[in-house]
Order: C-alpha cells, then sequence, then structure tokens
C-alpha cells in the first residue's frame, strides 16, 4: 500500500479550480508611482488604455477588491488542464541528500505547455465579450504567441502574432503550432509596421521591438485589440489560480512553504505562485521566503535602474516604474527567450524594493546544469526558463543540508522543454556559454531613459 507520507502527486479535483483570481494590489494599495501617459506624462486614465484593452481588463488593472470573479466560460477551459499537479520532488531530494522538501507546480500540463494559457483564454474572453475581432501579440520563446494563439481559437478570434527574430529561427515548430491554432505569425523585426522597420538593425530582434509592431497594429484599427502576456497588473492576477491551487495542495501535504521560488522574465509566472503566499505573510506576518530568479544575461532586478521607462522600445506604451535595463536594451540570444525583457511587472519590482522578495541572477549554463540534473531524477524536461528557478531551488536544497534543516521548498514548473532540445543539444556537447551583460550597452540604454518623474 501506497501510504499519504509517501504520495508524490497532490491532485485536485476539477470541482477545486479556483473561482476567483487573487488581487494583491489590494493589499500593496493605490501604487505611489502610477502609470504615466508616454505621451502628456501626467498619470493614466481608463480611457487612454480601450484603444488597447477591453474595459473589464482595465478595470481588474485598477481594482481595489481583494479577490476578483473567474467567469464561468475561463471556468471551464481551465478544466482541459486544471488544477495542475503539485509534485513533491523526491527522488530529486535524494539524489541531492538533503532534509529539504522539494515542491514543484507543474504547468507545463496546459495544451501549449506552461503557464501562460492561464492569462490568454481571461484575455480572450473578455475581449470577445466586448465584440473584438482580432487580437495581436509579440511571442518570445514562442510560449506565449502559442497560447493566446489557442485562446482565440477557442473563442472564434483572430490572432496575429510578432515574434523575436532569434527565437523565430531557433524554434520553428513553435511557429507552426501558433499556425495550427490558426494565428498568423512574423518575424520581428518584420517591415510590416513603421516600428519594425525602425529597428531593421536589430536582426536578431528584442520583446521590446516586438511589443511596439503589435501596439502599432492593434492601435491601426478599432476591431483589433492588442494582448499582452505579462508584466501588466491584470495578467500577474490571472496567473495567480497557480498559487491558490498550491495552497490547497501543501495543505494536503501537511506543509507550508519556507521558501518560494519563480524565474522572471516580465514576473507573471513569479507572482502566479507567489502573491497569493505573498498575502499570507502580508496578512498574518508568515516569514516564508520569495526568490526571484533572472537571466545573468538579463539582470533587470538586481542590476537594472528603478524608474519609469517605457514597456516597449519604441516608446509607444505607457511609462510604468520598475527595475529597468532601458527600454531599448536588446538581451543577448540566451536560449531562455522568454526572460529576455528589459523591464518587469511594477508590483513585482514594488516588492522587490521593500524587500518583500530577494531576486537573483543565474548564468545559464548553471540553469542548464540544474535542468538536466532535475530531468534525470524527476523524468520532466523543463524549459530554460523555469530552469533558472529550478537551480536557485537546487541551491537552497544545499544550502538546508549545509544548515541541516528540514526547510520545505515551493517553485513553478512555469513549462516544459519540448521545443528547446537544440538548447539542451547545444549544453550537453559543450557548446553553451554564457552571455556576458554588457556593462557599457547598458550604460548607453540607461542615457536613454525618458524624461519622467524621478522615483523615491
Ligand atoms: C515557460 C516560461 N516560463 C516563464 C516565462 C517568463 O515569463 P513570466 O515572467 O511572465 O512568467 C516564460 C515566458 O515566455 C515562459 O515561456
Amino acid at each position: 500500500m501506497h501510504c499519504v507520507s509517501e504520495r508524490t502527486k497532490f491532485e485536485l479535483p476539477e470541482s477545486e479550480i479556483p473561482t476567483a483570481w487573487v488581487n494583491l494590489g489590494a493589499d500593496l494599495g493605490p501604487p505611489p508611482h502610477p502609470p504615466l501617459h508616454p505621451g502628456t506624462k501626467e498619470p493614466l486614465t481608463p480611457d487612454d488604455l480601450a484603444p488597447l484593452f477591453p474595459m473589464a481588463l482595465i478595470e481588474q488593472e485598477m481594482s481595489a477588491e481583494p479577490e476578483i470573479e473567474i467567469p464561468e466560460e475561463v471556468r471551464e477551459i481551465y478544466a482541459l488542464w486544471r488544477p495542475t499537479p503539485l509534485f513533491r520532488a523526491r527522488r530529486l531530494e535524494k539524489a541531492l541528500d538533503t532534509p529539504a522538501h522539494i515542491y514543484y507546480k507543474y504547468e507545463g500540463v496546459s495544451p501549449a505547455g506552461s503557464h501562460k494559457p492561464n492569462t490568454a483564454v481571461a484575455q480572450a474572453y473578455y475581449n470577445k465579450a466586448e465584440g473584438i475581432r482580432k487580437l495581436t501579440t509579440e511571442t518570445g520563446a514562442g510560449q506565449w504567441g502559442s497560447s493566446l494563439a489557442l485562446a482565440c481559437q477557442m473563442f472564434g478570434l483572430e490572432c496575429e502574432v510578432f515574434m523575436v527574430g532569434v527565437s523565430y529561427d531557433q524554434k520553428p515548430y513553435r511557429r507552426a503550432m501558433m499556425e495550427t491554432w490558426g494565428a498568423t505569425v512574423h518575424r520581428s523585426p518584420s517591415n510590416l509596421t513603421e516600428a519594425g522597420r525602425s529597428q531593421a538593425s536589430h536582426e536578431s530582434g528584442s520583446l521590446g521591438i516586438a511589443i511596439s509592431e503589435a501596439v502599432e497594429l492593434a492601435l491601426a484599427a478599432d476591431d483589433t485589440h492588442y494582448s499582452l502576456g505579462s508584466v501588466l497588473g491584470h495578467v500577474c492576477l490571472h496567473q495567480t489560480v497557480i498559487g491558490a491551487e498550491a495552497i490547497r495542495q501543501l495543505e494536503l501535504a501537511g506543509e507550508y512553504p519556507d521558501v518560494v521560488i519563480g524565474c522572471v522574465g516580465g514576473g507573471s509566472n513569479f507572482a502566479g505562485i507567489a502573491y497569493p503566499f505573498i498575502r499570507h505573510k502580508l496578512r498574518e506576518g508568515k516569514s516564508t521566503r520569495f526568490i526571484a530568479a533572472e537571466p545573468a544575461a538579463c539582470p533587470t532586478l538586481t542590476r537594472g535602474v528603478y524608474a519609469y521607462d517605457f514597456g516597449d522600445t519604441v516608446g509607444m506604451t505607457p511609462l510604468m516604474p520598475m527595475y529597468t535595463l532601458g527600454h531599448d536594451f536588446v538581451p543577448p540570444p540566451v536560449h531562455a527567450g522568454g526572460l529576455r525583457y528589459h523591464g518587469d511587472a511594477p508590483s513585482l519590482c514594488a516588492l522587490v524594493k521593500e524587500g518583500v522578495v530577494e531576486a537573483t541572477a543565474v548564468h545559464q549554463t548553471k540553469a542548464f546544469e540544474a535542468a538536466v540534473q532535475f530531468a534525470r531524477a524527476e523524468g520532466i524536461i523543463p524549459g530554460p526558463e523555469p530552469s533558472h528557478a529550478i537551480r536557485v531551488a537546487i541551491d537552497e536544497a544545499l544550502a538546508a543540508k549545509e544548515a541541516g534543516e528540514e526547510r520545505v521548498i515551493l517553485f513553478n514548473l512555469s513549462g516544459h522543454g519540448h521545443f528547446d532540445m537544440a538548447a539542451y543539444d547545444a549544453y550537453l556537447r559543450g557548446e553553451l556559454t554564457d552571455l556576458e551583460f554588457s556593462e557599457e550597452e547598458m550604460k548607453a540604454a540607461l542615457e536613454r531613459l525618458p524624461e519622467a518623474p524621478a522615483l523615491a
């Protein structure tokens, strides 16, 4: 007989798909530094955002409600893969010979293979409800583009995706996946937009450039909106189903985390796993540590400046208060394509600034070393993005061993790596290098920060 104390998977029935998203904004209060209009530099109003987003999402962006109900139609689609499993990494614990208890929430079971459909489905739903016909977006590694393609297909919306050039070249099957779900995909920078043409010399592309292209297209047509896969408040909000489920699943395991870890591209999967637990910390004084893991080649939280900056390269999006490497910083082409972004979610940046969340930077060879160790122990081949979180989880488990502590570690395994095997191949052949973050390049990008009020 398999007794409970040896359980590997902690699963919830469909009836326990959360009925509400956790809005940490209600706990944090109104932001001391509101987002600003890119032209007037005045605080942003709902009307400023209306050409790009449906009103329901704009309201979520500014909501002070502690919880926001998940529409039934969204929950029905969530039921295709949610609740996702929580695993106890017993084999990894054994391989590390650590007294730590390691848990991971696995979002790779969604049809697109990552956490991104949690918000894609919600965004497609609200746009459809407000009569929109088409969504445009950017994608880095292809995870977000494929998630939005899937969601648009489910709601009968058209989907047009600008894919960062280097990923478009490295990941032809991600493009085929988007096309299978009915989307149109362009290599960015493209010659379809003014923004793309102006950035043609940045041949490998960046998320910032691809965002500019998608926003430009959305602004040009009344029946078209833009959809963002991370950074914004409503995106982080939708991802909190991850942490809400994890709380219930850890209860089943009779545990509570000492450390919660997530990788950070724009901040949404980290917010998803961490914000429901951060609410406990803020309200009940729990002593849990929270660690955000980012790539050393794009070290936004650990080496960026805290300032108002644009979300895109060309400067069409609102100015957001965040740690930034400069909106026109083009990060080196690391394999974790989903982590190549110059800024991060303003809510996460504020939490880092306040010391509620710790940030750490990981080199890609160290991330792949952890990914291979994880795959050999647990079976699942992780995406390069969550491999940054796995590196930190393993290091925490080894530190617990050193200290002789039974630490409970939780991390978000935000996606599988089945479309990233070329990167694994390079790592296994010893051909993967650590791309250095160039101080000169960043200095130059920071000199071009937009004029805006200084942040305290
Ligand atoms: C699997 C996976 N994890 C993490 C990320 C990082 O994004 P975010 O910080 O918004 O979760 C991405 C982005 O594409 C991703 O595809």
